[in-house]
């Protein structure tokens, strides 16, 4: 027996080659190709630790709130934030920042068929998610006179989609050689039992492992380098599905210079108790973000004297990384190194008679904030939700294309008013006519009120109007 059947015969994998000398010497090739790339001694001890052992995966107890720093009521007058943005501005004039979008995941709730990045999503024109970030970047860049180099994590299974999309679309008139695509790493999804599963008679089921895996792909794929080689020394990290995340945040990075922080992260109150978002906590000394499955209710309802909520700083998966930190947890130290979770998901494989079917399986996946623990100094900055979050998750409802198009609607109504010009509006404040404010024109109050007074004749906003 070859070798290679053979040491997964031993560890109990056989299966993965159950239909072998049913294909073809191609097919044989290509399996071959991906066992090996396979580390059955990481999959064992994911198999050992999180599906046979009978160790919870709940949160010790000794949790308490982390501190952050809340929004002052006077944020543009306030002498601290004012510091902060300047420290951050001089921070990007100096070249050291760079945008990272992670964008591997597989979008099953939205159930679009293309990479998310590619979903159209402005209320007028149907501006896509990737080229909103594109013309906020292009804006930080034109404010801070730099150039903002943009990491983009894809997946084995977008990674092209999202190269072509960027090449069709002239790359957003940013400069190509400074977007830099590149595929996370992805593990072998495994049965109830811990068996890897076959997508195909010639070809194992693998996920991506996760957002935490964009530490070693950073690492894996040379842009931790490239960051080095160009002085870069901090990466502005945000998800691939909010249109209303600041790719770049001049006070944010200011902030986390001054404060020393390694790894720094935006928060939001909770609306409410049992809100389905992580939250920041305190683990002794560590800082850490708790899923709301992992936090006992009791905990979650937890109440300050004046009535708020005492877990409430929820995570909107936007962070500052050091590249240091970067090198540091993404490279090939097993000391240290982000955990594994693990998910049950349905996934398409083939049942034992090597029929294509829908398994109640197993993935393995790393959480971007699993970090935290690891970070010197973290530091946790308050920001308001209507400005800065509302993702795309789900195809109806809360987190969805149409909510995150009237959250759009709202930020830009408010923007307006603050030039004295009022939408109409519903009776939940939305607006009821179609307007848009593309980033190039401004992508945050204080600079729509400045390009606004600018205009030499400001047009009449009515429904279908972009100001770009
Ligand atoms: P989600 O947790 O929303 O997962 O990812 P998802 O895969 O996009 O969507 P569902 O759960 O299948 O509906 C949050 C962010 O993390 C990225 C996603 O692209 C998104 O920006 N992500 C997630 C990765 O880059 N890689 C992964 O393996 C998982």
């Amino acid at each position: 027996m070859n070798p290679l059947r053979q040491h997964f015969e031993d560890r109990g994998q056989g299966q993965v080659f159950r239909f072998f000398d049913q294909i073809s010497s191609d097919q044989q090739e290509q399996l071959i190709r991906q066992a090996n790339a396979i580390d059955l001694d990481e999959i064992d001890t994911l198999v050992e630790n999180l599906l046979k052992s009978s160790a919870t995966q709940e949160a010790a107890l000794d949790l308490q709130p982390a501190n952050y720093l809340p929004v002052p009521c006077n944020r543009d007058s306030s002498e601290s934030w004012q510091k902060a943005h300047a420290i951050g501005s001089q921070a990007l004039n100096d070249g050291k920042v760079a945008a990272f979008t992670v964008a591997g995941g597989q979008g099953t709730r939205l159930g679009f068929a293309g990479p998310k990045g590619t979903f159209p999503i402005s209320p007028v024109s149907g501006k896509t998610l990737f080229q909103i970030f594109a013309e906020k970047i292009a804006a930080s860049e034109k404010q801070h006179q730099c150039t903002i180099p943009w990491f983009i994590m894809t997946s084995e299974g977008n990674h092209q989609d999202t190269l072509t999309f960027f090449e069709e679309n002239h790359w957003f008139s940013l400069s190509a050689e400074n977007i830099h695509l590149f595929p996370q790493g992805t593990l072998p999804a495994v049965d109830q039992n811990g068996k890897i599963l076959l997508e195909d008679k010639h070809r194992i089921a693998l996920s991506p492992d996760g957002h935490g895996g964009s530490l070693r792909a950073l690492v894996r794929s040379g842009a931790t380098q490239r960051m080095a080689d160009q002085g870069i020394e901090i990466l502005s990290c945000f998800q691939v599905d909010n249109p209303l995340v600041q790719c770049i945040d001049p006070t944010f990075i200011g902030f986390h210079l001054e404060k020393k922080s390694t790894l720094s992260s935006k928060t939001i109150m909770k609306t409410n108790a049992g809100e389905k978002v992580g939250v920041f906590c305190q683990q002794g000394e560590q800082t850490c973000v708790v899923e709301y499955s992992d936090m006992s209710q009791e905990l979650q309802q937890q109440t300050e004297s004046d009535g708020s909520l005492s877990f409430r700083a929820g995570s909107i998966a936007v962070h500052l990384f050091d590249r240091q930190l970067i090198e540091q947890l993404g490279g090939d130290h097993d000391s240290v190194t982000l955990p594994f979770h693990l998910a049950r998901k349905k996934i398409s494989a083939l049942d034992k008679s090597g029929q294509p079917s829908s398994i109640d399986g197993i993935k393995f996946e790393m959480f971007i904030f699993d970090a935290l623990p690891f970070a010197q100094s973290p530091m946790i900055l308050e920001t308001l939700r209507e400005e800065e979050f509302s993702p795309v998750k789900n195809a109806q409802g809360n987190d969805s294309p149409e909510s995150s198009k009237q959250d759009q609607l709202k930020q830009f109504a408010r923007w307006l008013a603050a030039v004295g010009i009022q939408l109409p509006t519903d009776d939940k404040a939305v607006p009821t006519i179609n307007i848009e404010i593309s980033p190039s024109f401004a992508d945050c109050e204080e600079g729509f009120i400045k390009a606004w007074n600018n205009l030499p004749t400001p047009p009449k906003v009515k429904d279908g109007t972009i100001l770009s």
